[in-house]
Formats: C-alpha cells, sequence, structure tokens
C-alpha cells in the first residue's frame, strides 16, 4: 500500500515548495493599498461592516487590513465629553472631533506608508457625514490609495431600534440609566442629522447598503476586489443566530488513525449519531418554526452522521433537510489520503517536514493545503453570513476549524491548529463585536 502511495508521489509531487513557486501563509489575493471610508449616521452598523470587511479580506485575500474608528479616538482624547460635543453649532466641539479625525488621519497615512508585502486596506471608520468632510480625507489619501465610500442607510425602524440599543451596551454609557441613555444618544444622531449630505458623486467609487443589505447600489465598482467588496457588505446582516459545528461521529479511518477516505461510521460513530440527533431536538432546532438549516459534506461519514435527525415535513417544510455541499468535504490530503501521520512521517519525511513548518501553506501533492480550504470554504461564510436562521454545520477536523476560525476572527496561523475533538459540539453566537463560543461535549469519555 505503502509502495502504491510512494510511486504516485513521485509522479504527482508537483507541489508548491518546489523552487518555482513558494506560497506563503500570507498568500492572497492582491497587492493594491485601499482606503474604506464609511459613511453613516450614528447607529447604522457601519463599524460592524468595517471591522467584518477587515477580517475578511485579512482572512480570505491576504490583505494587511486595519480599522480606525475614530469613535475610539474621541473616547481617548475625550473620555468625559458630553453630548454637546456632536452640535454641528458648537465650535469647540466641531474642533475637538477635528483633532481626533486629524489624529486618526495620521495613523492611517503611517500605516499606508508602512512596508506591506502584500494588499493594504485601512478602514476609516466614522460618520463622514457631510461632504467636506469627505473631500478632506479623498484629498488626503487619494495619491496613496484607492478610495472606496460605503454607505449604510437604515429608514426601517426596527434595525434602527435594534441598533440603537446594542450601541447603549458600549463603554459611552456605562453606568447610565437605559433611558438617560437612550436620550443621550438619540441626541446625538439628531445632531448629525442635521447636517447629513448622502453620497451622490458620480466620479467617486462608492457603495450604499440599504437597511442591512435590504438594497445595494453601486457606483464605479470595477474589477474583480471591488466586486467582491461589494458581494460581501451585501451579504452582511445583523445577523443573532447561532452556529454549530460537529465534525462527523467517529469513522472506520478515525478508530486506525489514517487520514481522509470515506469511510462509514464505527459503532462509537453510530453512538453520537443518536446522541447528536437528541441534542438537536433537545435545542428545539428541529421546530418546523425555526427553520433551522442543516448543511453537510458529500462524505459517507457526515451522511451517516445525521441519519437519526428528525426530518418530518411541516406544511410543505422538510424540518432539516440536508444541503449537501463538495465544498464542505475534508481537506484532501492527495495521494497520501488513507495513511497515518506515522506513516507519512517515516516513508515521506520531507513532505511530513515540510508540512510541520508551515501548515498554512502546505499542499499534500495532489490534494490541498490550508489555504486552498480557505478559498474553497468562501461560499460557505458568504452563506453564514446572508442566513438569519439557525444552521447546524457536520463536516471534518480541518474545515471546521478554518469555519470556525473565520468567525471567530482567529489568525490563519492559529487556525490551523486548533483541536476540533470528535464527540463534541460548538455552539457560535454572533454578537455585535465578535461571536461567543460555548462547548458540548456529548460524550462522557470525552474531556
Ligand atoms: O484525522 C482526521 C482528519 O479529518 C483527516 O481526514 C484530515 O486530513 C485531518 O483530520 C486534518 O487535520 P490536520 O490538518 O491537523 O492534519
Amino acid at each position: 500500500m505503502i509502495k502504491k502511495h510512494m510511486g504516485m508521489c513521485n509522479k504527482m509531487n508537483t507541489h508548491p515548495h518546489n523552487k518555482d513557486f513558494v506560497q506563503t501563509t500570507s498568500f492572497g489575493t492582491f497587492g493594491d493599498k485601499y482606503v474604506i471610508v464609511m459613511v453613516a449616521l450614528p447607529a447604522r452598523g457601519k463599524s460592524h461592516i468595517a471591522r467584518k470587511l477587515a477580517w475578511y479580506l485579512q482572512f480570505v485575500h491576504g490583505a494587511d487590513a486595519k480599522v480606525f474608528n475614530l469613535g475610539d479616538y474621541r473616547r481617548d482624547y475625550y473620555p468625559n465629553a458630553s453630548v454637546d460635543m456632536f452640535d454641528p453649532n458648537n465650535e469647540k466641539g466641531v474642533k475637538m472631533r477635528e483633532n481626533c479625525a486629524e489624529r486618526a488621519m495620521e495613523d492611517m497615512k503611517v500605516y499606508l506608508k508602512q512596508n506591506h508585502s502584500k494588499g493594504v486596506v485601512a478602514l476609516f471608520d466614522a460618520t463622514n457625514s457631510t461632504k467636506a468632510r469627505r473631500q478632506w480625507i479623498f484629498d488626503n489619501v487619494s495619491k496613496k490609495a484607492k478610495v472606496i465610500f460605503i454607505e449604510s442607510i437604515i429608514n426601517n425602524p426596527s434595525i434602527e431600534r435594534e441598533n440603537i440599543m446594542s450601541k447603549l451596551e458600549n463603554s459611552d454609557y456605562q453606568g447610565k440609566e437605559v433611558h438617560e441613555a437612550l436620550a443621550d444618544f438619540q441626541q446625538r444622531v439628531n445632531f448629525y442629522k442635521s447636517v447629513y449630505e448622502p453620497i451622490d458623486d458620480e466620479h467617486q467609487v462608492w457603495i450604499k447598503v440599504f437597511n442591512a443589505g435590504a438594497k445595494i447600489i453601486l457606483n464605479n465598482i470595477r474589477g474583480y476586489l471591488l466586486g467582491k467588496i461589494a458581494t460581501y457588505v451585501s451579504c452582511l446582516r445583523i445577523n443573532k443566530q447561532r452556529i454549530y459545528l460537529t465534525r462527523h461521529g467517529q469513522s472506520e479511518y478515525n478508530c486506525d488513525n489514517r487520514i481522509g477516505g470515506d469511510s462509514g461510521l464505527t459503532n462509537n460513530g453510530m453512538v453520537y449519531a443518536q446522541q447528536l440527533a437528541d441534542f438537536v431536538e433537545e435545542k428545539g432546532l428541529a421546530k418546523p418554526e425555526i427553520k433551522a438549516r442543516l448543511w453537510t459534506s458529500t462524505l459517507r461519514r457526515t451522511a451517516e452522521t445525521i441519519q437519526f435527525f428528525p426530518s418530518n415535513i411541516v406544511q410543505g417544510w422538510q424540518v432539516l433537510r440536508p444541503k449537501i455541499w463538495p465544498c464542505l468535504d475534508e481537506i484532501h490530503a492527495g495521494v497520501l489520503d488513507g495513511l497515518t501521520y506515522e506513516q507519512i512521517e517515516k516513508h515521506f519525511p520531507n513532505e511530513f517536514a515540510l508540512r510541520k513548518a508551515d501548515k498554512v501553506s502546505y499542499r499534500y501533492p495532489g490534494g490541498e493545503s490550508y489555504l486552498d480550504l480557505i478559498r474553497r470554504l468562501e461560499p460557505v461564510f458568504l452563506e453564514i453570513e446572508s442566513s438569519n436562521v439557525p444552521i447546524i454545520i457536520v463536516a471534518h477536523n480541518a474545515v471546521l476549524r478554518i469555519i470556525y476560525s473565520y468567525l471567530k476572527q482567529i489568525p490563519r496561523q492559529e487556525a490551523v491548529r486548533l483541536e476540533f475533538r470528535l464527540n463534541c459540539l460548538r455552539e457560535i453566537e454572533p454578537r455585535t463585536q465578535t461571536c461567543s463560543a460555548k462547548m458540548f461535549c456529548l460524550d462522557e469519555d470525552c474531556n
């Protein structure tokens, strides 16, 4: 068996660690400089968009991305400023806010100047609500970078209310009564409304997002990366629904410590399949009105893991009908598929050492790298962002590490070393700033 692998490996080893092409951990799609300028009244989700977008460009496209949040500068320079600071007729307040913008601009320019070996994106996260302010930003950076404006408009009262309520949790309002904080914040919004000028310059590059992606208008958005940014922004919802991630039950290959393959479940795996089905019921995820989604890979071990899930049809809706995604299949180990790590170390020491040295970019001969996996999983990230119902993903070790790390904003280098044990399930709850995660071990032996 090993001989067969060795023959194939010699023939097919055209992986990137030859001298012609080295794919590094930071490998990404682009090498330009971009400044993304957020535009919106307070509580229109602009910081949420900026943070998510920065992470997406970093994790998926390999860019250096950094958010310059003016609120942070304000809290730093003027920690106890009152709401009058936002009054456009208060000269002192205007000066204070201009001062914060100038500080942030200086830092942003330093960041853009640094020696980035790859694409770099700076996100200027502030209301930027007047034409004069936007022109000032453009004049400062347009010689150094491509400038894109993203305006978030929310005129749906329930989304507005939800956003305002989440704002009250931030440090500006700590220790304040809700009604007091609400009145203060509303006053701030009104000050901004009194001077707000929507984007209408046909010559600039911009994206207008209405009501968290319900409608999008694009202006001068051309080319690969701008198209990607527009698509990503259009997917972002104010998603408060949970995501459940679990590996399949124990497979025959797991039992033998072999990687990859398409084996079925062991008896232990079957036990987990039943426990998982019970968990899904207990959590109420099988209620038809919840409309939870179930996603699996195309491999036998995930299909067998969901075999006991409820699948009744209620008023034409099939509960937990599996969506079977090829992109959720396990990382492909190419010609080394089916071996144990010990066999790889013994018979393919070079491959073993290369993977150990750089697990993110190492590509199995005839197979995939983690970087390949990140690209393959991009549709999954976009579908998660677009969804507003709970999702249960039954997949594989490497795939789940990447999905989890995307959600929790864990860098690529750490992602590939995360432990994703069998018989455990992670519940991810999206929050305003990031995601919280909880682990459930369904197997008592699992500690
Ligand atoms: O061992 C189970 C498994 O899912 C293999 O099929 C896969 O190759 C491996 O985990 C991925 O983990 P790692 O990247 O740490 O080798």
